[in-house]
C-alpha cells in the first residue's frame, strides 16, 4: 500500500516522497503516461518493495537504509541514437555525488554502475520513451547504497557510505546533494556540453587501459583492456589484438 507523506519538503524542489513504494521507477513511468509531471520531477522512497535493475534484475535495499529516488526529464533535444549521453550524464551525477562523501576511490563501471574500491555502491536504471527518431521522455532511477550495514548473499560485492565512512548518513540531506548533483550534470546536458560528458565519463571509467576479465553472454569468460566507448554506448574492448565492441547483454566487467 502507498502512504504519501507530503510534509517532507525538499528545499522547494520538485521531489515527491513515499513512505513505500513496490518501485520508483514504475511509479514514475505510470505517472508520465497518466498526466506529464514537471521536468526533473522526482519520486522517492526509502522503502521500495519492487526495485528493478538492469536486464531485468532485482534491485534490494534494506528498508529505511538507502534511497531509491527516479527523476523524471524531457530530453526533446536528443535523437534516439543520443542515449548513451543520459546514462553516461546520470553516471557522473552519481559519481560526483559519492565523491563528496568518501575519499576512497570511486569510479564508474562500464556501463552506470558506481563502485567505491571495487564495490558496488550504486547502480542506475534508465528507461527512455522514444518517438520516431527523438527521445520524448526518461526517467532516471537511481539506487544509492547508504546506511546499510549488511548486505544479501547474492550481493557477495556491495557496499555503502556508512559502511566505508564508518558512520551513518542523514538520508534527507544525501537526497539534496544527489538530486543537485544531477540537476548539474542535467544542466551539462541541455546545454549541450556532449563532449565534456563523454570525456569525464572516460576519466573515471572503471578499467580503462587495464588488463581485465570479461564474461561474455555465453558464460565464456576472457581476458582484455577497455579501450572506450562508442557514442552509441558499445564497449570497446582489445582482446588479442583485435578491437571488439560489446552492448550490455554481451558483455560484463568482472570485479
Ligand atoms: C542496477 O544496477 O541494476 C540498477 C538499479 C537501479 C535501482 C533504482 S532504485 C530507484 C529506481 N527504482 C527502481 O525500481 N529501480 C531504480
Amino acid at each position: 500500500m502507498l502512504e504519501v507523506n507530503f510534509s517532507e519538503f525538499f528545499k522547494g524542489k520538485n521531489i515527491i516522497y513515499f513512505k513505500t513504494l513496490d518501485s520508483t521507477q514504475s511509479y514514475a513511468l505510470e505517472l508520465i503516461s497518466k498526466n506529464k509531471p514537471n521536468d526533473k520531477t522526482a519520486i522517492l522512497t526509502y522503502n521500495q518493495s519492487k526495485g528493478r535493475g538492469q536486464l531485468g534484475a532485482k534491485w534490494l535495499s534494506e528498508p529505511g537504509e538507502n534511497v531509491c529516488l527516479s527523476v523524471v526529464v524531457y530530453p526533446k533535444y536528443l535523437n534516439s541514437d543520443q542515449q548513451f549521453l543520459l546514462s553516461q550524464m546520470s553516471a557522473l551525477a552519481v559519481f560526483k555525488f559519492i565523491k563528496e562523501f568518501t575519499q576512497a576511490d570511486v569510479k564508474i563501471k562500464w556501463p552506470n554502475d558506481i563502485l567505491v574500491n571495487e564495490q558496488k555502491i550504486a547502480g542506475i536504471l534508465i528507461n527512455n520513451t522514444l518517438q520516431g527518431a527523438k527521445i520524448t521522455s526518461t526517467v532516471v532511477g537511481i539506487g544509492v547504497n547508504i546506511n546499510q550495514s549488511v548486505f544479501a548473499d547474492e550481493l557477495p560485492n556491495a557496499i555503502s557510505l556508512s559502511a566505508l565512512e564508518g558512520r551513518k548518513f542523514d538520508l534527507k540531506e544525501m537526497v539534496i546533494s544527489l538530486y543537485e548533483s544531477f540537476e548539474l550534470f542535467y544542466e551539462m546536458l541541455t546545454s549541450g556540453n556532449h563532449q565534456q560528458i563523454q570525456s569525464m565519463y572516460l576519466n573515471h571509467l572503471f578499467g580503462l587501459n587495464k588488463r581485465r576479465s570479461f564474461t561474455l553472454a555465453n558464460s565464456t569468460v576472457i581476458e582484455g583492456v577497455i579501450r572506450g566507448v562508442q557514442q552509441d554506448g558499445r564497449l570497446i574492448v582489445e582482446m588479442s589484438g583485435a578491437f571488439k565492441t560489446f552492448d550490455i547483454r554481451e558483455l560484463k566487467t568482472n570485479l
